[in-house]
């Protein structure tokens, strides 16, 4: 695990009315858990050229962590973690080149299917920056009974499954107790930050909200795929959840539950 340097990011989050003052505030680490910013091996990055830009944006925006999550999909071309390790190397030292200071780690983004915990076993699967920590994603249509029985697989294996932008699961989403359910039995659920500032529509913006409300949320994450519309910047929404919900509530979501996740400590 790499030594996390202590620094302070400093958020300027304008209060209500223009002629108020600024209020400031202070969060010492931005940690983006899920997003495709690692380029050619999913419908993310295409380029190293956008990679760099993608990781510019997340720096301004004031992240200074970020597990690289690239998806694990049947049918579709997944990369090894060896592969992925090493072009995680060559990243680092564009980046050095360029000045761009955030620490990276691997991880993926899984898709569920019977076979995760063989492919994690063999190397055809990232855990999240080498913990036991797992992003698990399903088909949002996917039944409940099948959501429920991926986790507790997941969960039976030693894995600690983050259930991705668990907004867009219908059938979670139907049923706060599901949700509830999912954490009592080991999970964590993560949203997409663009989700939760309505970027995405009004729907996403009020399960989100619910979600959050409830204090069922451990993470939110960009899930940035490239440097246009879907980007890795994290700074609306830290203003966001900090306004609506408090800075305390911004610290854990965005430091301090993932800098546990980094120590691989339960939450
Ligand atoms: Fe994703």
């Amino acid at each position: 695990m790499e030594c996390i340097l202590r620094k302070q990011v400093r958020f300027l989050c304008a209060s209500r009315g223009t002629n108020k003052r600024k209020k400031q505030i202070v969060i010492e680490r931005i940690y983006d858990i899920h997003n495709h910013i690692l380029w050619g091996v999913d419908d993310g990055s295409d380029s190293l050229a956008m990679s760099l830009r993608m990781l510019k944006q997340a720096k301004e925006s004031g992240t200074t962590d970020i597990i690289l999550t690239p998806h694990n999909k049947p049918n579709r071309r997944n990369i090894y973690v060896t592969e992925m390790v090493d072009q995680i190397a060559q990243l680092r030292e564009h980046m050095s080149r360029e000045n761009i200071d955030i620490n990276i780690y691997p991880g993926n983004e899984i898709y569920y299917r019977m076979d995760v915990a063989e492919r994690l076993r063999i190397g055809k699967a990232a855990t999240m920056a080498g913990t036991r920590y797992i992003l698990l994603e399903y088909n949002p249509m996917d039944e409940w009974d099948y959501i429920r029985h991926g986790a507790d697989d997941m969960l039976s294996e030693g894995y600690w499954p983050i259930i991705a932008h668990v907004e867009r699961y219908v059938n979670v989403m139907k049923d706060m107790d599901r949700a509830q359910e999912l954490i009592n039995k080991g999970c964590y659920l993560q949203l997409n930050a663009s989700s939760v500032t309505g970027e995405v529509g009004w729907a996403y913006k009020k399960d989100c909200k619910k979600l959050l409300k409830e204090g069922l949320v451990s993470f939110i994450a960009s899930d940035a795929h490239e440097d246009k519309k879907r980007t890795a910047r994290l700074d609306k929404c830290v203003s966001y959840i900090t306004k609506k919900y408090g800075e305390d509530t911004a610290k854990e979501i965005f430091m301090i539950n993932p800098s546990k996740l980094l120590d691989d400590k339960a939450i």
